[in-house]
């Protein structure tokens, strides 16, 4: 078989542990070649490519980011995108493509898979937002660093007797925030699926004082919003898929605690440290098995399909399924923990 490959969106660690184990179970395994696209859905669009061989794959599994890059190219916004990723295919002589992404890159996928091309989806993205499958990679690093942060900022928070926020990835789920806010030991965790209310997170912090507790550590998601008219947020340009660019939702948590409480505070923007660096062990191992699972997948004609971690099993979903809903962060499994908060 002649197989493409291509790495689209956000990057995140990990993917480079797919690509070598698709590239080493497609050529050793069944004696496939194996077609790298360059920058996301833009290489199947400007016929970007690179040959993907065991020798060019070597020494890359611990190595965060993606050596095919990526990019938030989609080629529905552009001229006759579409025909062009069909040409690319035909010139190529690929029997199908094997698309590394989250629900954008996926999204993409599935349309195309509808429109008659082969094509097989592998989850991916530090926010573990994407539907069907119970965890992406990605994700599990990410926490690594988020938490390690919160660890640092608590010492000195502690000495200053300060107010910290640390706002984290995670535009419209908060698993992040969520999950190092709770491995962190954090006082008050605000998520997009919730609005939240500004007195109520300073009634936290007060009584935090009142108990001899003089700091605090406030984790927010980059897409947590005050409820209505209770406080001013920044929105800023969209991307080809739609998504505005955010942060900023730290700087202005900063200002209104300290306003509203007189305790000094401070911000820290994790932003993209969240996403770079040597994936975890469980990341590597995660999209290992991902990627030799899509290269089967592909010898079996499952086309159409994504390949997805269910409890400890990897198994097959519909594309359509799979980006049909962000997977967001129930109310229930966030109260659960309103009793550690504050
Ligand atoms: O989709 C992953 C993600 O890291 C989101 O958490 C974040 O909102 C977005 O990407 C940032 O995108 P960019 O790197 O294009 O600014």
């Amino acid at each position: 078989m002649r197989i493409g490959v291509l790495t689209g969106g956000g990057d995140c660690p990990g993917l480079n542990a797919v690509i070598r184990a698709v590239v080493r179970k497609a050529i050793d395994g069944y004696g496939d070649q194996v077609i790298g696209f360059r920058d996301g859905w833009r290489g199947p669009l400007e016929d970007s490519t690179v040959e993907l061989t065991i020798e060019s794959t070597r020494g890359i599994l611990p190595r965060g980011g993606t050596i095919l890059r990526s990019s938030r190219t989609n080629p529905y916004k552009r001229e006759d995108g579409p025909q062009r990723v069909r040409e690319t295919f035909a010139r190529h002589q690929l029997d199908g493509l094997i698309a590394i992404g989250g629900e954008d890159t996926l999204g993409v996928a599935n349309r195309l898979h509808q429109d008659g091309l082969r094509v097989i989806g592998v989850p991916k993205t530090i926010d573990n937002d994407l539907g069907a499958t119970d965890q992406t990679f990605g994700f599990d690093t990410a926490l690594h660093v988020a938490t390690e942060a919160i660890d640092r900022l608590h010492t000195t928070a502690e000495s200053h007797n300060r107010i910290l926020v640390v706002e984290v990835m995670g535009r419209s789920a908060g698993w992040i925030a969520l999950h190092a806010g709770i491995a962190g030991g954090a006082d008050v965790i605000l998520i997009p699926e919730l609005p939240f209310d500004i007195d109520e997170v300073c009634r936290l912090i007060r009584r935090r004082h009142e108990r001899g507790r003089y700091f605090s550590i406030v984790v927010a998601a980059e897409g947590a919003t005050p409820k209505e008219g209770t406080m001013t947020v920044a929105t800023g340009e969209v991307d080809e898929f739609g998504h505005p660019r955010l942060g900023g939702i730290g700087q202005q948590l900063e200002r209104e605690i300290e306003s509203r409480t007189g305790f000094e505070t401070r911000a820290t923007v994790l932003g993209h440290v969240q996403r770079g660096g040597m994936p975890t062990a469980f990341d590597r191992v995660l999209a290992t098995r991902l990627g030799l699972a899509a290269i089967d997948a592909a010898h079996h004609g499952q086309w159409g399909m994504m390949i997805a971690l269910h409890a400890t099993n990897i198994e097959l979903v519909a594309l359509a399924d799979a980006v049909a809903e962000v997977r967001r962060v129930p109310a229930e499994e966030y109260q659960r923990f309103g009793v550690l908060f504050g």
